[in-house]
């Protein structure tokens, strides 16, 4: 048996995927889990180059285990997400994500500039299609000490221009993706 986790993101500048590669480590450190990046269309053409291929229907459906990611856009997820997700109907109607373990992550420029909000922005559509939310608990030591990002509510990183993610930040969205790997797994064993 192996459990596929789709890590599902949309950035413009990196951020947001730094993200996602660590916890795909996570999911990956976890025998059996296999993790699959994929972003999501542009709305509007631009010069950005995508890293990964843009997720189809059929992956989110077969998926065991999500984990979204989007950059902080005025407190919000940004558009090409919402866009994506507002093309799900058929997947909603059949219940195909009902049960399915997530968890959400995102990337500010500033650390009281919408982390949290987005986060949230995020879980709604998760939730309306009736997926389990797991967020990062307190058992985790980074969470208490962390000077940048990381929350109960998600992974997140506080993105300055040159640097990478923090020590804390990549350990918690390792752990993230550790979390929702052992949890899809269990989910499926039964
Ligand atoms: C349209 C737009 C809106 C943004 N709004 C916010 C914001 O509300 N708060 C904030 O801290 N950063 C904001 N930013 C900055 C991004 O969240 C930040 O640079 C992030 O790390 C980019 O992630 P990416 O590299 O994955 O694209 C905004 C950026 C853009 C392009």
């Amino acid at each position: 048996m192996s459990c596929q986790i789709v890590i599902l993101y949309y950035s413009r500048h990196g951020s947001t995927r730094a993200i996602a590669r660590q916890i795909a480590r996570g999911v990956e450190s976890i025998p059996q889990c296999e993790a699959i990046l994929r972003t999501v269309d542009e709305i509007e053409p631009t010069h950005t180059q995508a890293a990964d291929p843009s997720i189809t229907i059929s992956e989110l459906k077969q998926c065991d285990g999500l984990a979204m990611g989007s950059p902080v856009w005025f407190g919000n997820m940004a558009a090409p997400l919402k866009h994506f997700w507002d093309k799900t109907t058929q997947l909603w109607v059949a219940g195909d994500l009902i049960d399915k373990p997530a968890c959400v992550f995102t990337s500010s420029s500033s650390m009281h500039g919408g982390q949290e909000t987005t986060l949230q922005s995020m879980m709604l559509p998760l939730l309306h299609h009736g997926m389990m939310i797991l967020g990062i608990p307190y058992s985790e030591p980074k969470l208490h000490s962390t000077q940048s990002g990381g929350t109960p509510y998600g992974a997140t990183s506080v993105s300055t221009e040159h640097s990478p993610l923090s020590e804390d930040e990549i350990e918690l969205s390792q752990q993230l993706g550790k979390r929702l790997a052992q949890t899809a797994l269990k989910m499926k064993d039964h």
